[in-house]
């Protein structure tokens, strides 16, 4: 079969990206992660200090804005952000940005075209549900806001931030809410995706 489409999609923590890289690098085919894509446009938003009520303003900035994945790094405008998409003030304000309709119109159609004529698998939170619908594969991860705050945590305090597991664990909570709560492509799991709760599951078990 050629041009095959896997969907992952789940809340932040569910250890999507993980899985996604593993069998991505299994396959031979291409990873991308679709959050990070939010992140970047939420990056460059806060950069250029733009009012998320300005739909022009935001439009325009979608229309010049240019976002690239290569060998599993992102590249905002030719930019490698892979670290600056990654910090606490990203991941308190990237739900609000996902939540605007023209960022997700601009990136879904991204998200469809890079499908179009090569195999990937793409992880999120509407990819099975809206992006690729007739995606072969569909998987939906979850874990116990608990387990998932915590490996958030470690991640983090990895990277040398100053972070408290209990403002991970609200952040975590308040960005589920809204993203399934969401009006527009909102998350939630495809009547046709396997579920997989991964609490207390090693990678290799998942
Ligand atoms: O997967 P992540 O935590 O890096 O995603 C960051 C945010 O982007 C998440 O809170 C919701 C949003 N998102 C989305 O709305 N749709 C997607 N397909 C992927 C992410």
């Amino acid at each position: 079969m050629k041009n095959i489409i896997i969907a992952i999609d789940g809340p932040a923590g569910a250890g999507k990206s993980t899985i996604a890289k593993i069998i991505a690098g299994k396959l031979g085919i291409e990873y991308i992660d679709s959050g990070a894509m939010y992140r970047a446009i939420t990056l460059k938003l806060y950069q250029l200090r733009c009012d998320l009520n300005d739909e022009v303003s935001i439009n325009q900035i979608l229309e010049d804005t240019r976002i690239d994945f290569i060998k599993n790094s992102i590249f905002l405008d030719g930019k490698n952000v892979d670290e600056e998409i990654r910090t606490p003030m990203i991941n308190e304000n990237v739900s609000l940005v996902a939540s605007l309709k023209i960022v997700r119109q601009k990136l879904v159609a991204i998200q469809q075209n890079i499908g179009k004529n090569k195999s990937i698998i793409m992880d999120g939170r509407d990819i099975g549900t809206y992006v690729f619908p007739h995606a072969h594969y569909k998987f939906f991860l979850t874990a116990s806001v608990e387990e998932r705050a915590y490996r958030r945590w470690k991640e983090m305090h990895e990277k040398g931030f100053q972070v408290n597991i209990k403002d991970i664990k609200e952040d975590i909570m308040k960005r589920d809410d809204m993203d399934t709560h969401r009006e527009i492509n909102p998350l939630y799991k495809a009547s046709d995706a396997i579920e997989i709760d991964t609490t207390g599951k090693t990678m290799e078990v998942v």
